[in-house]
């Protein structure tokens, strides 16, 4: 991520949660917890949520692997690390919440029996080398699981998304963090990102998958992309 994006993130930091919330109409937290239940997250499992930002995604899946599981939720921007650790304080042993670039994953080669990541591999500055790190620290047969935007096909509802994107976003960002930049930078990423069959073609570009699945929401507003890494 280059720096001045990460100092974005840093100066959003502390409302991003609040700001998440509103755009998506609380909806994130409702695809976060069907990417969890797709990603086969069991009672035990070692995940690593990359680009964890403030964690909601960590979050639920510690949830899900419970106490005998462990989650390594990992970020290069401190700002948002720092608001993850306030709202969790000591509630988990068993997180660790460290600095990491998904770039350059400080992981040996098949440590984690998911690897996830919600609205970041988008932000990386190498896509690819990103989804290539993440499948490289996921065990054989183990899943890396992608939350990102999406571009809905439909003409009708495509035009809603846009307007929604373009005009009502920035207007709820400036209103929530006072930084309307960073969410004209929302529509602007999204739009040029792929989505759908076209994330689907990367992750398969990496050659480390068996299976890719992509399951669009709200009419392909955002996307879960689940990979089954190759044995
Ligand atoms: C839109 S936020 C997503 C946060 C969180 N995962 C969520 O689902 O809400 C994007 C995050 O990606 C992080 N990020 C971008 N590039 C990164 C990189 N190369 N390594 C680690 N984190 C990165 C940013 O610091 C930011 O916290």
């Amino acid at each position: 991520m280059s720096a001045t994006v990460e100092q974005m993130f840093a100066r959003i930091a502390k409302r991003y949660d609040r700001a998440n919330t509103l755009i998506t109409v609380g909806l994130h937290r409702r695809w976060r917890r069907r990417a969890v239940r797709l990603s086969g997250a069991e009672c035990g499992m070692h995940v690593l949520d990359c680009a964890t930002g403030t964690g909601d995604f960590a979050i639920e899946f510690l949830r899900v692997v419970g106490p005998s599981g462990r989650v390594v939720a990992a970020d290069i921007c401190q700002p948002m690390l720092d608001v993850f650790r306030c709202k969790v304080e000591r509630g988990y042993p068993n997180l660790t919440i460290e600095a990491a670039d998904m770039l350059a994953l400080p992981y040996a080669d098949a440590t984690f029996d998911i690897v996830s990541c919600g609205y970041g591999v988008r932000n990386a500055d190498d896509p690819f080398c990103a989804l290539a790190e993440m499948a490289r620290v996921a065990k054989p047969g183990g899943r890396v699981v992608i939350l990102e935007t999406g571009m809905p096909q439909h003409p009708l509802l495509g035009a809603l998304h846009a307007l929604y994107t373009r005009r009502i976003v920035p207007m709820i960002g400036e209103l929530v963090t006072g930084d309307r930049s960073a969410y004209e930078y929302l529509p602007r990423t999204a739009a040029a990102f792929p989505s759908g069959e076209a994330f689907v073609a990367m992750m398969a570009d990496t050659a480390a998958f068996t299976r890719i699945d992509a399951y669009p929401l709200l009419g392909g507003a955002s996307y879960i992309y689940v990979g089954v890494k190759r044995s």
